[in-house]
């Protein structure tokens, strides 16, 4: 059975990506789940995180990315190549194994444009919506877990990736303006589950980049756990830490530890992998095939 879990804030630079990339590589490396990680952001860092540069220019180049999803959808066409875009192994991390992606490119800038004027044209909010949960329909049921990285809006694309979705977590440092939009997010994707006859459950909210010594950071958590419009806030968390940040930079690591960092690092990352796969066994629906 596959939980598919979109990561999701309507503001940047928070950790989604951080968040995701990280969890998936502790599925995989340390529950040895199988994951496929799906990159929505045209900003690519998902991407370059786990394939380098290098590698994306090529695949991008050849239209092996989640772009030719979309164009596919505007212009009508059947161009995109799952065996060709679909990424193995890609943790950088020696011995993690059964972590795949899904490539984004810097495309998706013109062609989310695009797919926004064709749902304008046909006076349809749900034109294209599909177009990805279609496009990666057979391999979905090859992984325990599908985590999809959004990009920080509610537009066309971030559509997509949320019509798929069992249900998603909302990264957030804890200050107050990081943390001013979540009621307006569940709120939309209460909504928009509702447009599309789907149940896309709240797993919580994750808090990142907390700085211990920070009076605000210490509050704001104390207030979001009593909150009752937020309903949960997950128990994992991540420290701002050097570590982490330069996690993002492509390139080989021995270990997680290594690679996240061993001052208590790599301990977050687990216990917040951990309590994800918890809250998405105990939350989510048998996968609703077909929907
Ligand atoms: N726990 C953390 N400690 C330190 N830096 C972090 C942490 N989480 C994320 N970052 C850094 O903050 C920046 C934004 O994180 P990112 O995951 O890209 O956010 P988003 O995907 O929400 O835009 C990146 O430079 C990233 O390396
Ligand atoms: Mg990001």
């Amino acid at each position: 059975m596959t939980s598919v879990i979109a990561t999701i804030s309507l503001k940047g630079g928070v950790g989604k990506t951080t968040v995701t990339a990280g969890v998936a590589e502790f599925m995989a490396g340390e529950f040895g789940r199988r994951v496929l990680v799906v990159d929505l952001d045209s900003q690519i860092n998902l991407t370059t995180m786990f394939l380098g540069d290098e590698r994306w220019v090529k695949l991008n180049a050849a239209g092996h990315t989640l772009a030719t999803v979309f164009a596919d959808a505007v212009d009508q066409t059947s161009e995109f190549s799952l065996p060709d875009t679909l990424q193995r192994d890609v943790s950088t991390v020696s011995g993690v194994a059964g972590l795949d992606l899904i490539p984004s490119s810097l495309d998706l800038i013109e062609v989310t444009e695009e797919l926004s004027a064709m749902r304008v044209r046909r006076d349809d909010t749900l034109a294209g919506v599909s177009a990805l949960r279609d496009a990666l329909e057979l391999v979905v049921d090859q992984y325990d877990y599908v985590l999809i990285d959004c990009p920080p809006n509610m537009g066309p694309v971030t559509l997509n990736g949320l019509a798929m979705a069992d249900g998603y977590i909302i990264p957030t440092i804890p200050d107050v303006l990081s943390t001013y939009g979540i009621p307006q997010v569940q709120t939309y994707i209460g909504r928009f589950g509702e447009e599309i006859g789907r149940r896309i459950v709240e797993l919580g909210v994750v808090i990142t980049k907390f700085k211990a010594n920070s009076s605000v950071h210490k509050e704001t958590v104390t207030r979001l756990r009593r909150d009752s419009t937020i309903q949960n806030v997950l128990p994992g968390y991540l420290g701002e830490a050097n570590s982490i940040a330069a996690a993002a930079e492509f390139g080989s690591h021995a270990s997680l530890r290594a690679k996240y960092g061993s001052r208590g690092q790599f301990d977050q990352f687990r216990e917040l992998t951990r309590t994800i796969m918890v809250e998405a066994d105990d939350k989510l629906p048998l996968r609703q095939l077909g929907t």
